[in-house]
């Protein structure tokens, strides 16, 4: 494409100002996967797998142009933990119950839960149910997934809200 053609966007990714030149065809998540090399975004179902966080709310980063995405911010599975090397409450509940077998879905749903409990941080089941049901996964049957999501956001004297 002539230079002409790009359009220059900048948007805030994982707390860091990203600047490029792209195509107006381009879709979010190949700008995070292809230019930015966030690959932790997975693609390729139409069911919620490509979910990153934008201004705070969920949204399937296929079916947005990266342009859309400019002066906004976006949070990838990559943004989610606290520090480099170390993995979020959720994230580690994922581990701890078994919350993931081939893994595709998860970076979508890990998306999906820490929109959930930024709103809401002792969602009861029904709300955890609701909250991951427009993503799509092939393995767990997805009470692990609800487990993970209780047990990372139990209030400390065991009762759920
Ligand atoms: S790849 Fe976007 S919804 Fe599945
Ligand atoms: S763990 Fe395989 S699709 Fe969810």
């Amino acid at each position: 494409m002539s230079k002409d053609k790009l359009m220059k966007i900048a948007v805030k990714v994982n707390g860091v100002l990203r600047e490029a030149q792209v195509e107006p065809r381009t879709t979010l998540v190949d700008f995070l996967r292809d230019t930015l090399l966030l690959t932790g975004t997975h693609i390729g179902c139409e069911h919620g797998v490509c979910s990153v966080l934008l201004d705070g709310d969920p949204v399937r980063s296929c079916c947005m142009f990266a342009v859309q995405a400019d002066a906004l911010s976006v949070t990838t599975v990559e943004g989610l933990a606290p520090e480099r090397g170390q993995l979020s409450k959720i994230q580690d509940a994922f581990c701890e119950k078994h919350a993931l077998q081939c893994g595709y879905c998860t970076p979508g749903m890990l998306i999906a839960c820490h929109a959930l409990v930024a709103r809401n941080p002792h969602p009861d089941e029904a709300a955890i149910r609701e909250a991951i049901s427009g993503n799509l996964c092939r393995c767990t049957g997805y009470q692990q997934i609800v487990d993970a999501v209780k047990h990372a956001t139990a209030p400390k004297d065991g009762s759920h809200g």
